[in-house]
């Protein structure tokens, strides 16, 4: 999808943090794509992530569409520092009205039995974990805000198994934590919601999938293509906003159709058949 050049305005006046806001370089991953499309509605954006460059990448996207953004820099993933970004974001923002849980870091390497135990605890620290420390600093000012939006980033790896170690169980988690949330601040005001990103083009995936990889990314989907950022930051703007007031816990694939299609129809299609 290209980069949207048109805006209306819908979040003027709102305010919003995205974590794993930052993108390497000129390229675009979900975060980058998210806050741009918040900050093209009106809403000011508060960037946190633990690398200042990339969070500057983003801020100077903000700003090139009109936006207000602002960088905070630290590990999400560690309780207090996410409660000092959190704060330092509250600050500049004057309140809160959409919170987007972004980041997400890949699979531990090997078998479960042996993975290193320090990264499997760091795929759940990070996955999940930053989500459970951001709503616990940020909810008290959501209860305030007039958006009153919880959007975290799964993955379709959450939804169907990968043979992955960590990752795939920590994606899980945070479709389920998602629900949990709509049911538990449901009564407040509150909506929480998922979107499960598929086979996403992003700056990480360029460096690291060879060709037949991404042929066969393609080839699998009903819709024949990978996604983009802007894909899954369209969907992310639709459940932050105002037009999504009556859904609340739901997990929103944005694949391409891969987790509709059995197995014997993607290795037909795989084939070319
Ligand atoms: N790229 C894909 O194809 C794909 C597919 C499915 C799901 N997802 C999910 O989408 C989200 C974004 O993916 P991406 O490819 O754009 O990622 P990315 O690696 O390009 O960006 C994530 C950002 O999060 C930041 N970050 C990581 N750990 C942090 C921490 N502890 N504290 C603060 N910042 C931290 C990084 O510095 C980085 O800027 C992730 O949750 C990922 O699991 C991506």
């Amino acid at each position: 999808m290209p980069r949207p050049t048109q805006f209306h305005d819908r979040l003027r006046g709102w305010r919003a943090i995205v974590t794993g806001a930052g993108s390497l370089g000129d390229g675009v991953g979900t975060g980058k794509a998210i806050a741009a499309l918040l900050a093209g509605e009106g809403a000011k954006v508060a960037l946190l992530d633990l690398d200042a460059e990339r969070a500057a990448t983003t801020l100077a996207l903000v700003q090139e569409l009109g936006g207000e953004g602002l960088v905070v820099t630290g590990n999400v993933a560690d309780p207090a520092d996410a409660a000092r970004m959190t704060g330092e974001a509250l600050a500049w923002l004057g309140g809160l009205d959409v919170l987007v849980n972004n980041i997400g870091i890949g699979a531990a390497a090997g078998q479960l039995h042996t993975a290193a135990e320090a990264d499997i605890e760091r795929v759940m620290a990070v996955n999940l974990g930053t989500v459970i420390n951001m709503c616990r600093h940020a909810i008290p000012a959501l209860l305030e805000g007039q958006g009153k939006a919880i959007v975290n980033i799964s993955s379709v790896a959450g939804m169907r198994a990968h043979g992955n170690t960590a990752y795939g169980p920590s994606k899980a988690a945070v479709i389920q934590l998602t629900a949990e949330l709509a049911v538990m601040y449901g009564r407040d005001g509150i909506r929480a919601n998922c979107v499960s990103p598929g086979h996403i083009v992003t700056p990480m995936v360029e460096a690291h999938l060879h060709d037949e990889g991404r042929r066969l990314r393609s080839a699998i989907a009903p819709l024949g293509a990978e996604g983009d950022a802007w894909d899954i930051a369209q969907a992310a703007l639709f459940l932050a906003g105002p037009e999504s007031r009556f859904i609340t816990g739901v997990n929103l694939p944005v694949d391409g159709g891969v987790t509709r299609i059995g197995p014997l129809a993607a290795y037909d299609m795989a084939r070319g058949d």
